[in-house]
């Protein structure tokens, strides 16, 4: 098989890492992917969101499966154009992948389907969302209803937080268009979780469940990142309580999705908040989590292709997951100014040794200079995972690993997998 990977993050070089082991596969292609990934298949300059192109490559190299990491391309119909060119893609169309691309959709979808969730409103004005706000103390969290990369989410403490938020959002439109409608939503507490079903439309596969880390400061401190880091399987989400979210959350939306003409197959990810009342769902995405898939898929054992194809093709009757059990944790090292604006162009040291099955470093924005040199080239740059006995154990050998790396303004958090 030919397989193409979409994107240009960890996590892409996580999937590429699995695919290459895999035996079906006999050529392995990136666009763009990253020098990390360059290592382990042929790159392709073309940018993940450009549709057209991607479209064409595919064609003319004869690809068999397309495996498309990040949103923007999902919600840009690069499933939808694939299919209609004939070419197997894992990942849903666009509009299924609206459960992630609009949260006003994802919140119509739950409520359809009695999916528990946080109270909500949206809105196209400042003064209502500010009314509905104050009556609750200025306890909400406001988002903006498109896709943000992640940094459309505001947790307020105080009506003055939460006005900023609305204004920032709705009349500065610091997000653009996406910022044209927003959701204010109850804060609610609790630890976080992600679950994630590889599914083919009907029939789910769930991935071990993942502790993310969105502050970009240790202690949870600081603004909302992408992720700084993940640690899985994460205990406070136990394997009857995953099996009941596979049959209260995501088995529900893959049906509510297929009732209104929009089967999802790809990877569904519920980001959950365990609260004294039960799982509440924060958010879906309609794609793998980024950090989350490096621990995971350092566990999945055996070949992830036949997965993943039959999810793209509607059928993964016989096909299940096999796990090591041994735990994983990784941590994100990001550039200077992240989650703001970067610095870039940084030498990284000491990212080149040999990676082994136990511990691993996927890159995220990294470049090559003409000489061969690696260099920071975005927000997070790498992601060291490691496998070990336990969590604690895992966040040892992981550290160990990022003791060895070192560039300019490396910012990374120190808890991750310290209060599992
Ligand atoms: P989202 O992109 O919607 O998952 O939001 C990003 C992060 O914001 C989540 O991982 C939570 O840490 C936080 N968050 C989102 N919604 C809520 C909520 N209703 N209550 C408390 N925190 C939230
Ligand atoms: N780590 C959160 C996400 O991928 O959206």
């Amino acid at each position: 098989m030919r397989v193409l990977v979409v994107g240009s993050g960890s996590r892409e070089h996580a999937l590429a890492w699995k695919i290459a082991r895999s035996p079906l596969v006999d050529g392995l292609f990136a666009a763009p992917g990253n020098p990390g990934i360059g290592k382990l298949a042929t790159l392709v300059p073309i940018k993940a969101d450009d549709v057209g192109r991607l479209v064409e490559f595919a064609r003319a190299e004869r690809i068999d499966l397309v495996v498309v990491g990040p949103e923007a391309p999902l919600v840009a119909g690069l499933v939808d154009r694939l299919a209609a060119a004939g070419i197997l893609a894992f990942g849903p169309t666009a509009a299924a992948a609206e459960i992630e691309g609009s949260k006003a959709f994802a919140k119509e979808i739950m409520t359809a389907a009695g999916i528990p969730t946080a109270e909500h409103a949206t809105f196209r004005e400042v003064a209502p969302a500010l009314a509905w706000a104050r009556a609750r103390g200025g306890q909400v969290v406001v988002k903006a209803d498109g896709l943000a990369a992640g940094k459309g989410v505001v947790v307020c403490d105080s009506i003055e937080d939460a006005e900023r938020a609305l204004r920032e959002i709705l009349v500065d439109r610091v997000h653009g268009a996406a910022g044209e409608l927003v959701l204010v939503e109850e804060r609610l507490t609790g630890a976080e979780a992600s679950c994630i079903a590889i599914t083919d439309g009907t029939r789910v596969r769930m991935l071990p469940p993942a502790q993310d880390h969105k502050r970009i400061f240790t202690g949870d401190r600081g603004p909302n990142t992408g992720g700084m880091g993940a640690f899985c399987p994460t205990p406070k989400v136990t394997p009857d309580q995953l099996a009941e979210v596979q049959r209260t959350v995501l088995v529900p939306a893959l049906r509510e999705l297929a009732r209104r003409g929009r089967p999802f197959r790809g990877a569904l990810y519920a980001g959950l908040m365990l609260t004294p009342r039960g799982p509440r769902v924060l958010e879906f995405n309609a794609r793998l989590g980024d950090p989350e898939t490096q621990p995971i898929l350092m566990r999945v054992r055996g070949d992830l292709v036949p997965l993943l194809v039959g999810a793209a093709r509607g059928d993964l009757h016989g096909i299940e997951l096999e796990l090591d059990s041994r735990a994983a944790v990784g941590v994100v090292l990001a550039a200077e100014g992240y989650p703001g604006r970067v610095t870039t162009g940084d030498d990284i040291h000491g990212a080149d040794w040999a990676p082994s099955d136990d511990l691993q470093v996927f890159h995220g924005a990294t470049a090559a200079d003409a000489e061969g040199r690696l260099l920071t080239a975005g927000g997070r740059v790498l992601t060291v995972c490691a496998l070990g006995a336990g969590i604690e154990d895992a966040a040892r050998r992981a550290y160990g690993g990022v003791a060895r790396i070192r560039f300019r303004g490396m910012q990374f958090r120190t808890d991750i997998g310290a209060r599992p």
